[in-house]
């Protein structure tokens, strides 16, 4: 842990004091203390595993992987051997990893700091189900949205809601952010092989107004619908950007039509959003007990259904739930989210891997990484555990990512080449511009050349294949990877030459660990599936660290001073003598803009 945090610790009066001296902990410590080489690991598995021996067991890449629900999940390029998976479960046991499973699962208050549940999971439950919480069936409450959903969904894909002037709907923009625009829109991008309809969906989430101010310049007042989709009705980004829509459409509707005919709001704030003026009949409902960051299994999916259709969006649900089943019933060693979230552990508290960068090799995922660093950080960015001790050990790594191929031309050579140590998740698809059902037959081509062109297509798809598989051997072994860094590198140490400069240039060092992640194919349900991987990985590293995932306390005085110093905006635009009572940093800054703002308006008279 940093020298930063260390001193930050003393300020409190550190009553830490936790299981995290047991000795599965200690064991951990004490195999992450030795050196790890990926090339080794690799190579005694080969020495040590021969076949007919008594001694044999299955090699890494059969062992440390997990191959269930059309989800092909290798972390035999982790530095892990047998004994640390071993130490990785018996400290899950040690920290009632089940127990803490089951209380999750079972709509127990896990999230401690607000009193609540966290009952994501019980948004795909299927129909027939029961759950039970405050003598409430929360999976009756769960379908009647759904069906809510649906019937505006239809509505709305059938042409029957119509805008001021009796045109169908062409446009619907979710104006949201965080939790109630990350995971729709990344859904929304990966799936539109699946939209079935003409309507464009759009996202806009800037707080400054600039992603909403071009979007408006295109869209058809008559035709376009808003959806205000925000848990709190409170979160000053999104109801600045409805504020700017309502007046925009203002312009062209009475202020009452327009509320009935272009705003829906999703939101678990009935009174705000009543207030704000939406018709009661365009109200979806969400609840407390769904975190924003795991809500787009609830109606704050709109976007999505409306362009996939219901039928895809239960699709989705019913991939994650497979994922739910499969994490709640499953012996860990053969748990993905148990083994992804161990292994995640080892790499940042053990290993002091601090930095996490997720690679989709397929640009339908290209908002992959974005929502995910919502889900892991703001979720697991905490130091603090649930009984309020500070901790003495690393939590949430820093987590970024982008589309494998176009990463390898921006940030792979500090990957390969620099000083900090990065973990990988590389995720691909196996099976891609196959599809029968001519979903994917977009472009519109003569027969004659469709066969080209798919063809054409697929071998884009085998190059990308075959880059996720090259980086992450380059990462995993260096030269090693290579035959001629391999035999350059072999020749210096026989003839005991020093490296040349060149050589050294040249280096590879390797030994970056990584996990790959092989969907066979994209799909709403393998989505959800993927999707419900990463927020139970999430879960299971924040039931190992004793953390609370589900709250965000660090964000909020952001906000509240944000109040503050917008204040000053208002009270002071036409003042000559500025005095503010922040910083004197901020002050400064403040001066700067606010005499700048004043003399261009002086100009400008
Ligand atoms: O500020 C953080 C946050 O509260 C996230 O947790 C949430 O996803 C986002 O803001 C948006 O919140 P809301 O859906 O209430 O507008």
């Amino acid at each position: 842990m940093s020298k930063f945090f260390l001193d930050h610790q003393d300020n409190y009066q550190n009553n830490y004091q936790s299981c995290h001296n047991s000795q599965s902990w200690q064991k951990l410590e004490q195999l992450a203390s030795q050196p790890w080489s990926l090339s080794q690991l690799f190579l005694q598995d080969v020495n040590e595993n021969q076949p007919n021996t008594q001694s044999f067991r299955q090699a890494r890449q059969q062992n440390f992987v997990i191959n269930e629900l059309g989800v092909y999940f290798d972390y035999s390029k982790q530095l892990v051997n047998n004994q640390v998976v071993d130490s990785l479960l018996a400290l899950a046991d040690d920290q009632h990893l089940k127990k803490q499973i089951d209380a999750l699962l079972q709509g127990k208050k896990v999230n401690n700091s607000e009193n609540r549940e966290a009952l994501h999971t019980a948004l795909r439950l299927p129909k027939q189900s029961v759950l039970m919480v405050d003598g409430n069936d929360v999976v009756a409450d769960v379908h009647q949205s759904l069906e809510q959903t649906k019937k505006i969904v239809n509505r709305i894909r059938g042409g029957i809601w119509r805008g001021y002037s009796g045109k169908a709907i062409t446009d619907v923009i979710n104006l949201g952010v965080g939790g109630s625009d990350l995971g729709p829109l990344m859904i929304t991008s990966a799936l539109d092989e699946w939209a079935d309809t003409d309507i464009c969906v759009h996202f806009v989430s800037n707080m400054d107004g600039s992603q909403l101010e071009g979007l408006l310049k295109k869209l058809n007042p008559e035709s376009s619908l808003f959806i205000i989709a925000s848990k709190s009705f409170g979160t000053l980004d999104t109801l600045s950007n409805a504020k700017t829509a309502l007046a925009w459409l203002c312009q062209f509707a009475p202020k009452t039509t327009v509320l009935h005919r272009h705003f829906i709001s999703v939101s678990a704030n009935v009174q705000k959003a009543t207030k704000w003026g939406i018709y009661p009949e365009n109200q979806l409902k969400i609840w407390d007990w769904v975190g924003g960051r795991f809500s787009l299994w609830s109606a704050i999916g709109l976007a999505v259904a409306i362009r996939i259709g219901m039928d895809s969006f239960y699709q989705l649900l019913a991939g994650a739930h497979a994922m739910d089943e499969h994490f709640a019933n499953t012996d860990f060693r053969q748990n993905m989210p148990v083994m992804m979230g161990l292994i995640g552990v080892w790499n940042s508290t053990f290993l002091k891997i601090n930095a996490h960068t997720v690679l989709p090799y397929d640009g339908r995922l290209k908002f992959l990484p974005s929502y995910l660093t919502q889900l892991e950080m703001e979720s697991n960015g905490k130091s603090v555990t649930k009984k309020g001790e500070v901790v003495n050990y690393d939590t949430c790594p820093i987590l970024w990512g982008e589309v494998g191929s176009n990463a390898q031309h921006a940030f792979y050579q500090l990957l390969h080449q620099g000083t900090q140590k990065v973990s990988c998740d590389f995720i691909a698809c196996v099976e891609r511009y196959k599809n029968s059902n001519g979903r994917h037959a977009s472009v519109d081509v003569k027969q004659t050349n469709k066969a080209n062109h798919s063809q054409t297509l697929q071998q884009q798809h085998w190059l990308s294949l075959a880059n996720c598989l090259a980086q992450s051997r380059v990462l995993a072994f260096g030269n090693q990877a290579s035959d001629e860094a391999k035999n350059n590198s072999s020749q210096n140490q026989l003839s005991q030459n020093k490296p040349s400069i060149d050589d050294r240039f040249k280096n590879y060092h390797g030994n970056q660990p990584s996990t790959t992640i092989l969907l066979d194919a994209l799909t709403p349900y393998s989505l959800g599936s993927l999707i419900a991987l990463y927020e139970h990985k999430v879960f299971v590293m924040a039931s190992i660290w004793g953390i609370n995932p589900f709250d965000q306390w660090g964000v909020e005085m952001g906000k509240k001073v944000a109040d503050e110093v917008y204040d000053c905006f208002d009270a002071n635009i036409n003042n000559d003598d500025l005095n503010f009572s922040f910083d004197a940093s901020t002050n400064q800054l403040l001066k700067h803009i606010m005499q700048n703002q004043y003399a261009s308006e002086q100009n400008n008279k």
